[in-house]
C-alpha cells in the first residue's frame, strides 16, 4: 500500500493563509523597518493590489510581525456602511475596547507569573500630559471621539509594556469621503485623528489595505496622505516565486508534479496567488480521484474545464451578481474596447449607450469595486484576467 497522500495542501479562498507564503519577503522587511522607525516616523502603510493577489494574507502576516515586535494590534475589515462616520466609530469603539481588555488581562497574567519585564521600564512613557490637537474646522465633529479612544488604546498598550498600538484596516477602499462638505467623511476622520496623534510622536500605527482605488481616495481626502503612508503594491509573483508557491505546497504531501505541468500552470496563472491555489487544489483533487501519484499534463488537460468552471463560479461571478443589469451590460460590452486600460473616449464611441449614462455606470462600477480609475478617463478591472472572463461570458 502506498502512503496516504495527505490533505489537499492548497488553499483557494479569501484571506486563507497559503501553505507557503511566496514572494513577500521584501514587503515584510519594509513593514518591519517601518515599525522600527516609529514613533518618530509614523508607522503607516498603504497596501494596494488587485483582487486575489494576497493582500489580506499579507495584512495578517503584518499583524503577526507587529505582535512579534511587541506591538498591540487590532484588525477590522471595512464594508460600505462604514462610509458613515457613526457606523465606523461604533465598530471601532468595541474593537479598541476589546484590545484594551486583552492587554490588561495579559498584564495581569504576566504579573501573576512574575514576568513584569518591559512593563516596568516603560511606565515613564506617558502622554497623559501631551495635548493632542486637531483642526476642528477641517475635521468631522466625531474626530475628537476617535482621537480619544485611539489615545486610550495606545496608552493602555504602552502601560502594559508594548511598543505601541497598530490598527490594520482591510478593504479600506470601502470608505471614501463624500464630495459635499455636509456629507460623510469617514476616511478624513480616520486620517486626521491618526495624524494628529502621530504629530506628538505617540506610537500609533495605521495600515490601510485595499483595492487600487484606495490610493486615490486617500489623496482626495487629504493631500498630505501621500507622505503619511508608505505605499506598498502587492503584485503578482514572478516565475520563480509562483513556482515555489506551487511546488513547496506539494512538498507537504506525497503527491508530486511533473516539470512540464508546473511550467504550464505557472504560465497559465500569470503569477496571481489565488489562481495558483485554485489550480493546485483542483489538480490535486483530480489526481487523488484518479488514483494518480503525480500531477501530469494529462491531469491538467482533463481538469482544465472544471478549473475554469470553479474560477468563474467562485471568483468572478459573486462580484457580478451584486450589480444591476445596466452595470453588467456595460461590463460585458466593454470587451470590444482595447485593454488595458479602458478609455472613456473609446467606450463612448463603441458602446451603444449615451456618454452621460456610461459615465454614471462607470462611477457605480468603481464604487462597487469592480473597476478602478488609475488616471482620469481611464479604467481598469480590479480582478486579474477579468477581460478573459467577460469574453467567456459573452460566448
Ligand atoms: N504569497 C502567496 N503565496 C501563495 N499563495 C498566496 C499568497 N498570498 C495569498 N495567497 C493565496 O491567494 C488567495 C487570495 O489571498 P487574499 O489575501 O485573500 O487576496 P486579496 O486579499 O488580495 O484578495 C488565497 O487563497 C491565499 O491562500
Ligand atoms: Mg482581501
Amino acid at each position: 500500500m502506498t502512503a496516504s497522500p495527505g490533505k489537499n495542501p492548497f488553499r483557494p479562498g479569501v484571506g486563507t493563509r497559503p501553505p507557503f507564503l511566496a514572494g513577500r519577503d521584501g514587503s515584510i522587511k519594509r513593514f518591519r523597518s517601518v515599525l522600527r522607525a516609529a514613533p518618530e516616523q509614523p508607522a503607516n502603510m498603504r497596501l494596494t493590489g488587485l483582487r486575489g493577489v494576497g493582500k489580506t494574507v499579507l495584512l495578517a502576516e503584518f499583524a503577526e510581525q507587529a505582535r512579534g515586535a511587541n506591538w498591540a494590534v487590532a484588525t477590522l475589515e471595512l464594508r460600505p456602511p462604514h462610509n458613515k462616520e457613526q457606523t465606523l466609530l461604533s465598530d471601532l469603539m468595541p474593537l479598541l475596547e476589546e484590545t484594551r481588555r486583552r492587554l490588561s488581562t495579559a498584564g495581569m497574567i504576566k504579573k501573576a507569573i512574575g514576568d513584569v519585564g518591559r512593563a516596568v521600564g516603560r511606565v515613564g512613557l506617558t502622554y497623559n500630559d501631551v495635548k493632542v490637537t486637531y483642526d476642528s474646522s477641517q475635521a468631522s465633529t466625531k474626530t475628537g471621539d476617535l482621537v480619544e479612544v485611539l489615545l486610550e488604546t495606545v496608552r493602555e498598550a504602552t502601560k502594559h509594556g508594548r511598543e505601541g498600538f497598530l490598527l490594520l484596516l482591510d478593504e479600506a477602499q470601502a470608505i471614501r469621503d463624500d464630495r459635499d462638505s455636509g456629507g460623510q467623511h469617514s476616511l478624513s476622520m480616520l486620517i486626521s485623528a491618526t495624524s494628529s496623534i502621530q504629530k506628538e510622536a505617540i506610537p500609533l500605527g495605521l495600515v490601510l489595505c485595499g483595492l487600487p482605488t484606495l490610493a486615490g481616495n486617500l489623496l482626495r481626502a487629504r493631500s498630505y496622505t501621500e507622505r503619511m503612508f508608505r505605499g506598498e503594491e502587492v503584485g503578482r509573483l514572478d516565475v520563480p516565486e509562483a513556482t515555489a508557491a506551487f511546488t513547496e505546497a506539494l512538498k507537504l504531501t506525497q503527491i508530486r508534479a511533473s516539470a512540464d505541468l508546473v511550467e504550464n500552470v505557472v504560465a497559465e496563472v500569470e503569477g496571481y496567488p489565488y489562481f495558483i491555489q485554485l489550480w493546485g487544489a483542483a489538480l490535486w483533487d483530480a489526481a487523488i480521484d484518479a488514483g494518480a501519484e503525480e500531477l501530469s499534463m494529462d491531469v491538467l488537460r482533463l481538469t482544465t474545464p472544471e478549473i475554469y468552471r470553479r474560477l468563474d463560479l467562485d471568483f468572478y461571478e459573486p462580484r457580478l451578481a451584486t450589480l444591476t443589469p445596466a452595470e453588467q451590460d456595460l461590463l460585458l460590452a466593454s470587451v470590444v474596447c482595447s485593454y488595458p486600460p479602458l478609455e472613456t473616449i473609446e467606450m463612448n464611441g463603441s458602446i451603444p449607450k449615451s456618454p452621460g449614462n456610461i459615465n454614471v455606470l462607470l462611477g457605480r462600477l468603481v464604487e462597487a469595486g469592480v473597476l478602478y480609475r488609475p488616471r482620469k478617463g481611464q479604467y481598469e478591472y480590479t480582478a486579474p484576467k477579468f477581460r478573459e472572463y467577460l469574453l467567456r461570458r459573452n460566448k
